[in-house]
């Protein structure tokens, strides 16, 4: 990419939203009463999602600023650039196209002089193929019994994603297959989730792009001498790995050293961010459980709302509008966190999933020329389903003292459609689901609280302020081809605040550093004393605890 990114504090779209934030009173009750056409009007559909904008911090004149904003920082060019397959992840020099990942295969995308849609649809028929005999029962392990647990070893993006839509998906999962996530180098991960499991019947996933990452390969490790272990002197080591061992990454040299059949992994490629990669081979356990044509429609998913983002007029362009207003809570009320509220237990990890998609991508101090950001970036995204977390967390998003913009995400049709008596349960939750979205935009006034009889002096503490801002996406139900609808929604949402930051959403060289410490740290944690004598006070008397407590 030649120059640099356009520094957004510059721009007139700027000046003007520094304007309109000087004295800038939202009144969401007087918005709503004077403006019949409001929730329509910043009501969008993108593909199955419903998306009521109107009860953000939203009129119609910032909603042109903002426009202005993406337009005169090149928010249409820098999109259709990453979709082109240019170097727009400058720091790594690569390409950024998740987007191909979801092509249909009659699609063509050249990039660096090639089509990578044949590769990307051969890969996908490799692990559709590879699905179907687990899910058959025609993939053998070694004693020649059927395959009834999957465990994906991974961490990140290689074990963030699978994690998060397995258990999404739970109603359409294989009933005689369970899937099992391995991804901290706490040795309690594997040793719960090893734990119960038949030898015999387990298939292990190993899936990292890199092939590298210490977590991983210790994890796939232990799994590998607890199944020899577990399979005893009978089984041939090297047939039992190569029955119980397949591998999802971009580097197939790494996979054939630890002893696992190339026949049996599942490339993919640098363009694609461990984040962003649920959606290619890293998502063969999902496969697995989902089945092909579950994952082909989690695939269809990721497209609808890739096509939504590349040809929608910015005005009614969902995820730029959606990061849009991030931005303009991040710089221009210093909102520091974001929460996503899940109507639905079967995302629960959901915002978990987010934290590395948004984080990772936006947690950056400099711009993608290497030139300090000019403004904050990268608020902190958490969350946790509704309605648990009216219990616990919402009492501060509702009267605490900062601006806490929140997503509440609801589906129509329930899974599990359950009846108390007469009660429809799910129309009870949704009740809850509608319920706070309004408490939170209109709020409760002294006047309101004091004819309910409350006792003056504590008026005050039983009033809601109102005014805070939240989005609500809706969708007919959660199921594959909404569950991508909403990743590639988050994808490029951040993508949007990213080029607005004129930062690369698409590197990560901040985890780098406590990786280096790592290693260089392990020896003093191991009794070598020089090592030790090399570590700052702070940490050498943190070690020295260590040493001297365990048992
Ligand atoms: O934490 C850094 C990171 O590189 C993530 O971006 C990535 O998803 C994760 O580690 C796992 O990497 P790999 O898939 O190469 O094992």
């Amino acid at each position: 990419m030649s120059g640099g990114p356009v520094d957004a504090t510059t721009t007139d779209a700027w000046k003007a939203l520094t304007e309109r934030r000087d004295g800038f009173e939202p009144d969401l009750r007087s918005w709503f009463a004077d403006d019949p056409g409001r929730a329509s009007r910043f009501t969008f559909e993108a593909a199955d999602l419903h998306v009521d904008l109107s009860k953000n911090l939203l009129t119609d004149d910032l909603l042109t600023e903002l426009l202005a904003l993406a337009e005169q920082v090149g928010l249409e060019a820098r999109r259709d650039a990453m979709l082109a397959g240019e170097h727009i992840n400058v720091t790594e020099d690569r390409a950024v196209l998740h987007t191909a990942l979801r092509l249909p295969a009659d699609a063509s995308l050249t990039v660096d002089g090639t089509d990578v849609v044949p590769a990307v649809h051969e890969t996908l028929k490799k692990v559709y193929a590879f699905a179907d005999r687990v899910r058959s029962g025609e993939w053998k392990g070694v004693t020649g019994e059927r395959i009834h647990t999957v465990v994906n070893i991974g961490i990140g993006g290689s074990d963030l994603g699978p994690v998060m839509a397995y258990e999404a998906l739970e109603p359409f999962r294989h009933p005689e297959i369970e899937c099992r996530f391995i991804s901290n180098i706490d040795p309690t991960d594997a040793g719960q989730k090893l734990k119960g499991l038949d030898p015999a019947t387990t298939l292990f996933i190993v899936s990292s792009k890199t092939f590298s990452t210490l977590e991983t390969l210790t994890n796939a490790r232990l799994a590998r001498s607890w199944l020899l272990d577990a399979l005893g002197d009978d089984v041939d080591a090297a047939d039992a790995v190569k029955k119980h061992f397949v591998a999802v990454s971009t580097a197939l040299d790494k996979v054939a050293n630890f002893g696992i059949d190339p026949e049996n992994a599942f490339g993919f490629w640098d363009w694609v961010g461990g984040r962003y990669s649920v959606d290619s081979a890293i998502g063969t356990s999902l496969a697995i459980a989902v089945g092909p044509e579950g994952f082909a429609e989690f695939l269809g998913g990721f497209h609808a709302i890739d096509e939504h983002f590349r040809t929608t007029p910015l005005a009614q362009n969902v995820p730029a509008l959606m990061g849009l207003l991030n931005v303009w809570y991040v710089n221009f009320f210093d909102a520091q966190t974001h929460a996503v509220l899940p109507y639905s237990q079967l995302l629960h990890r959901f915002p978990a999933y987010l934290q590395q998609l948004t984080m990772e991508s936006n947690g950056k101090s400099v711009r993608w020329d290497g030139t300090a950001v000019t403004t904050d970036t990268g608020e902190v995204f958490w969350g946790e389903p509704g309605t648990n977390g009216q219990h616990a967390f919402y009492q501060l998003i509702h009267q605490g003292t900062r601006v806490i913009p929140a997503d509440f995400i609801a589906f129509a049709n329930p899974a599990y459609p359950l009846a108390d008596g007469d009660i429809d349960v799910h129309e009870l939750f949704l009740a809850n689901f509608f319920a706070q979205t309004q408490a939170l935009a209109f709020g409760k006034t002294a006047e309101q609280v004091r004819a309910e009889g409350t006792a003056e002096n504590i008026v005050n503490a039983r009033v809601f302020s109102g005014n805070r801002p939240t989005t609500s996406i809706m969708a007919p139900a959660l199921t594959p081809v909404v569950l991508g609808q909403l990743i590639a929604l988050y994808e490029h949402i951040t993508f949007t605040q990213g080029v607005v930051w004129g930062i690369d959403s698409f590197d990560q060289w901040g985890v780098e550093l406590g990786k280096q410490l790592a290693l260089q740290v392990s020896p003093a944690v191991s009794g070598d004393a020089d090592a030790a004598k090399q570590q700052d006070a702070s940490t050498q008397s943190l070690i020295a605890y260590y040493r001297e407590k365990r048992t």
